[in-house]
């Protein structure tokens, strides 16, 4: 499985990848506001960051056909690999989708609210499915409704990632992780929370302690 992080904040991602394996970052424009910096800059500073196999995950703005293509193009064009447009789901998003399918731009399916909905751009040639969990929570079932959509693309043969996203918690992404799924892209609260454990600081500092009564030491070897 892939382990995403949901960010634009370049000292969450380095600090992440300094203890994790990350395979990636996902952007939106919200995400990218909350940086207080130009859209160039954040890419910019991100991509110094990621290594050549992570990837990039940009959104589009533009809300008609022709408009999401151009700047699928432009995002397309900002690196020379693994750097994948983000288009949501609207209708003109999935025609959009068929159009960058042809012009051979990666494309994460965005904005996703329904297993239906994620099906239809996998059938349209996304590349990648980003199901919104909590906000599909916040309406009904979003672990439901993403299980049935990795189920829906396996009966009908569909090569299509999916990605889950919109995460509050990290029992959604137990709940995700447990039913197979490809990639989650986490924010760094819920990835910090999902590291965490109060006990595990407590066991490890009664180690400590036993051994240094013990030997009055705090290291293996004297
Ligand atoms: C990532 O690809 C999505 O844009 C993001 O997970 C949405 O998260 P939110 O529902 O917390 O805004």
């Amino acid at each position: 499985m892939e382990l995403i992080l949901d960010t634009a904040d370049t000292s969450a991602i380095k600090h992440f990848n300094e203890y994790l394996t990350i395979d990636g970052v996902t952007t939106n424009p919200t995400i990218i506001t909350k940086s207080k910096k130009e859209f160039h800059a954040v890419i910019d500073d991100i991509l110094s960051i990621l290594n050549d196999d992570q990837a990039l995950y940009v959104q589009v703005l533009a809300t008609d056909c022709a408009g999401i293509v151009e700047e699928a193009k432009y995002i397309h064009s900002l690196r020379k690999q693994n750097i994948y447009a983000k288009i949501p789901v609207s209708n003109e998003g999935l025609k959009a989708i068929k159009e960058c399918k042809k012009l051979g731009i990666k494309v994460l399916a965005t904005a996703i609210y329904s297993a239906e909905q994620g099906f239809l751009a996998a059938l349209s040639g996304a590349d990648a499915l980003a199901p919104y969990v909590n906000r599909m929570d916040n309406l009904g079932n979003g672990v439901e409704n993403v299980l049935d959509l990795i189920q829906m693309l396996k009966v009908n043969n569909l090569p299509t990632k999916i990605i889950a996203a919109s995460f509050k918690n990290t029992r959604q992404v137990h709940e995700l992780i447990k039913g197979g799924i490809q990639a989650v892209t986490v924010p760094t609260d819920v990835l910090q929370n999902m590291m965490d454990h109060p006990m595990t600081d407590i066991a490890v500092d009664t180690f400590t302690k036993d051994w240094e009564n013990a030997y009055n030491r705090t290291t293996l070897k004297s």
